[in-house]
């Protein structure tokens, strides 16, 4: 069975814009958010408190933060890095944080340029400055189920991280596919390092593994109603693991309009699943999640129609030609 319900967690205006070289104007930004947040969406991730010289795109997160100060409809987290990103989403009006932590070393060292035990300790201090706020932090962890780098990750190293995320206080872990390598298949991890070492002997790149496994090793340690899934599309399996996520009983989905996106520091991610098409593919299950189909893809084809882009989701286009 699968849950009745499901909440999407909208992250293109954040994941999906990182990746963008052209500087968005702010006014883009904040007008794609209040679309979002209309379309019934309950939860939009709206920038980051990052580096402005790791990511450009989003160095006007104060601003574009401070122009949603009476959107009150919908969550607007952000992501914050350290205490320096955290006080300043807090000072900006954030309600809501996200940190990311990552299930490979390397990527960890790419992406925020520390060990992910140093990036752990790190995070304590922003969940504690957090807790003292009353505001609560969402965990991300990348690379759940591959990585760039590294090639299959073994799902107890992401059971590691998600449990340490979760005793440290977030209130919502979300996993991460980076690089949109998983399946919903079944096969065992050490079956997986295998077949890739011989791939990798016969310089086939594939870095696949399973999203099964991995979820059965994190709802070992995190209830299942805390966990999130985070799927890129990049290999086209997003859907199939979203059905098969939620038949093991998740219920948080993270999607990104028009499958905006992709990770800066993940050469060759491409964007999120789209919003669009998630919200399809539930209604259609008959599982409800309080959007409205129309209005999101107004949002899709307005930031579509800004980056001069087709949308890339297959419902959306779809829909338009009618
Ligand atoms: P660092 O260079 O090691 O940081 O970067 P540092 O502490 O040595 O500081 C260097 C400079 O950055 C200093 O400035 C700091 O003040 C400044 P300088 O003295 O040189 O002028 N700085 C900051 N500025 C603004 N806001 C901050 C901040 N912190 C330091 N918060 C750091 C470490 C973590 C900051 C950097 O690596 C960074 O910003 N990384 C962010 C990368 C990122 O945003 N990646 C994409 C998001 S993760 C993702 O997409 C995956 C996800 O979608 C899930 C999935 O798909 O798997 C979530
Ligand atoms: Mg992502």
């Amino acid at each position: 069975s699968i849950p009745g319900s499901v909440k999407i967690v909208e992250v293109g205006p954040r994941d999906g814009l990182q990746n963008e070289k052209d500087i968005v104007p702010t006014t883009i930004k904040v007008e794609l958010i209040k679309m979002l947040v209309a379309s019934g969406l309950p939860v939009v991730e709206a920038t980051s408190f990052v580096s402005p010289k790791w990511v450009p795109q989003l160095a006007d997160a104060k601003d574009v933060l401070e122009a949603l100060q009476n959107v009150d409809s919908a969550r607007l987290p952000v992501l914050t890095p350290n205490l320096k990103g955290f006080e300043a989403a807090i000072a900006a009006g954030a309600k809501e944080v996200a940190i990311f932590a990552s299930a490979s070393e390397s990527f960890s060292k790419a992406n925020i340029n520390c060990s992910i035990e140093d990036s752990l300790a790190r995070y304590r201090d922003v969940v504690l400055a957090a807790q003292k706020l009353s505001v609560p932090v969402r965990g991300y962890i990348s690379c759940v189920v591959g990585c760039p780098v590294e090639g299959a990750i073994p799902p107890s190293q992401v059971a590691h991280v998600a449990k340490e995320l979760y005793a440290m206080g977030c209130s919502e872990i979300s996993l991460g596919d980076t690089i949109g390598v998983g399946t919903p298949g079944v096969i065992l991890p050490h079956a997986i390092l295998l077949a890739e070492l011989i791939l990798y002997c016969l310089m086939i790149p594939v870095f696949g593994g399973s999203v099964i496994p991995m979820l059965e090793a994190v709802t070992d340690v995190v209830p299942v109603e805390k966990l999130a899934v985070h799927f890129h599309d990049t290999y086209g399996q997003a859907l199939s693991n979203i059905l098969a996520s939620l038949q093991m009983g998740i219920s948080i989905v993270d999607s990104s309009v028009s499958g905006l996106g992709g990770c800066p520091y993940a050469k060759g991610a491409s964007g999120n699943v789209a919003t669009e098409d998630v919200v399809y593919m539930l209604n259609g299950l008959g599982v409800s999640t309080g959007v409205d189909l129309v209005k999101l893809m107004l949002a899709g084809d307005f930031i579509c129609k800004f980056l001069g882009r087709q949308s890339g989701s297959k419902t959306a286009t779809a829909l338009g030609k009618i």
